[in-house]
């Protein structure tokens, strides 16, 4: 099981940045909502050995089924935290560590579902929409209306992108008929911040690493090191507290994350998430990307916080409209019966909807762990790079006193009883 940790400092969006009082209230009236939902079991084992939860514990036995879907209709408007939304699965770009197939799924959401979507994790508490992306979400056809639905709701919106799109006049004006500076200008006028890859300041590495053509992936000079066009056309055009970047470290550029790229950051006043590699996908097993023992020790301070430990107040849908427990956690891995938001009202299916309740109060990094478990069942266990689970400083007296021991034995066998529901029950994943 992967380790966790506490990052020093918490270079996220500050949107990203939940508070306890958030993360508690939050929290509460989702274990309300499941407890009369009919998951008392589950929202009992989270409870039962956590010493600031007992006076809700009580509350929840001695409460009437009535009292309580009366507090959890009172509270429902403060029961997200954000929503995490997958835009299209295809990708102009091929990285290798990739962990998505990098494809266009046959039911991408439309515009107008994604709105109504939108809307309703709005109306509960969602103080942000997340798109860390299955593919690359400037692409998708509808990116433009996505961006108006945010304006219109109010809801300001943190997209993962590689940047091409910034970077190549031609496929700029293939994708949005329009140049980069002119998308960028119009970028202006809604709630939207990016995390841009900048995984190398070395071009030609970059370019290998995407596996794109060089001219696709041009580079400039900026305070004296090279960037990617892309990311420069944005900061040149976009508040500086709109403007983030992302890494993952892997071997080839471990050294110059610590030495180049974190500082850089640092010195233009830039949102960041620095991530491990994850082995998934066509990494699954493979530890020919992992990090030295000297690169892991030397990036491990600047990990940033994952929202893993969030479970208990987010959600997250992906490409087609599913509903899954994590961000990581792709459709594929999902039971078969998986839910789509079209179903019904996002708030009852998320609490009547067993693979996502019961993952929802797991607290350590199930995008993580997931993966590794496939790798070994594959017999492919030599993987390197330890897997972890870094909270957030804001949350760190909240989340570390978590699950007990007795708890998550007690959790495991109940789950190797019943059988896998977070993926489609082959991947041995009874933790
Ligand atoms: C799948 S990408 C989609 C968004 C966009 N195309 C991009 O790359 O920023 C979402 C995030 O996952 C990261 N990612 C992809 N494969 C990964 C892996 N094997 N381990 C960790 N992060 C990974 C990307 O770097 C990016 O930050
Ligand atoms: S990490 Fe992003 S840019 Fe790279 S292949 Fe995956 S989806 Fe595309």
């Amino acid at each position: 099981m992967g380790s966790s940790c506490i990052a020093k400092i918490d270079r996220r969006f500050p949107q990203q940045q939940i508070s306890q009082v958030q993360w508690l209230k939050a929290t509460a009236v989702n274990a309300a909502a499941d407890y009369i939902a009919g998951f008392e079991e589950v929202v009992e084992q989270f409870l039962c050995n956590r010493q600031d939860w007992q006076g809700f514990r009580s509350m929840l036995h001695s409460a009437s089924r009535a009292e309580i879907a009366a507090y959890v209709e009172e509270n429902r408007q403060h029961s997200l935290a954000f929503i995490a939304l997958m835009l299209t699965g295809a990708c102009n770009a091929d990285c290798a560590i990739c962990f998505t197939d990098r494809r266009r799924k046959k039911h991408e959401l439309k515009p107008e579902e994604r709105r109504q979507v939108l809307r309703q994790a709005k109306q509960l508490g969602a103080q942000f929409v997340y798109v860390p992306g299955e593919g690359e979400p400037t692409i998708d056809e509808g990116w433009w209306s996505f961006l108006e639905a945010c304006g219109e709701l109010d809801l300001p919106a943190l997209v993962f992108t590689n940047g091409m799109i910034f970077g190549d006049k031609e496929v700029c004006q293939r994708y949005w008929g329009m140049t980069p500076e002119q998308a960028v200008a119009r970028l202006r006028a809604y709630p939207v911040s990016f995390y841009v890859k900048y995984w190398s300041a070395d071009a030609r590495l970059a370019a290998q690493m995407l596996a794109v053509a060089p001219q696709r992936l041009p580079y400039e000079q900026l305070d004296g090191i090279a960037v990617p066009r892309g990311l420069a056309v944005l900061l040149n055009g976009l508040p500086r507290e709109r403007m983030g970047v992302e890494v993952v470290i892997e071997r080839r550029n471990a050294d110059e994350v610590a030495e180049v790229i974190a500082p850089f950051t640092d010195r233009h006043g830039l949102a960041r998430i620095i991530e491990m590699l994850q082995h998934n996908g066509r990494t699954l097993g493979d530890p020919s990307y992992d990090p030295t023992p000297e690169q892991l020790e030397r990036c491990e301070p600047l990990l940033s916080p994952t929202s893993c430990n969030l479970g208990t107040c987010k959600a997250v849908v992906t490409v087609q409209g599913f509903l899954s427990p994590r961000i990581a956690v792709l459709e594929h891995q999902l039971p078969p019966e998986r839910r789509r938001v079209q179903e019904g009202p996002l708030f009852d299916l998320l609490h009547s909807t067993p693979y996502i309740v019961e993952r929802r109060y797991r607290l350590d990094c199930l995008c993580e762990l997931l993966p590794l478990e496939f790798a070994q069942n594959a017999g492919k266990a030599e993987v390197a790079a330890p897997l972890r689970n870094v909270s957030a400083p804001a949350l760190a007296s909240v989340i570390e006193h978590t699950v007990s021991g007795a708890a998550e034995e007690a959790r495991a066998a109940r789950l190797q009883q019943r059988g896998c529901a977070s993926c489609s029950g082959n991947c041995g994943c009874h933790h």
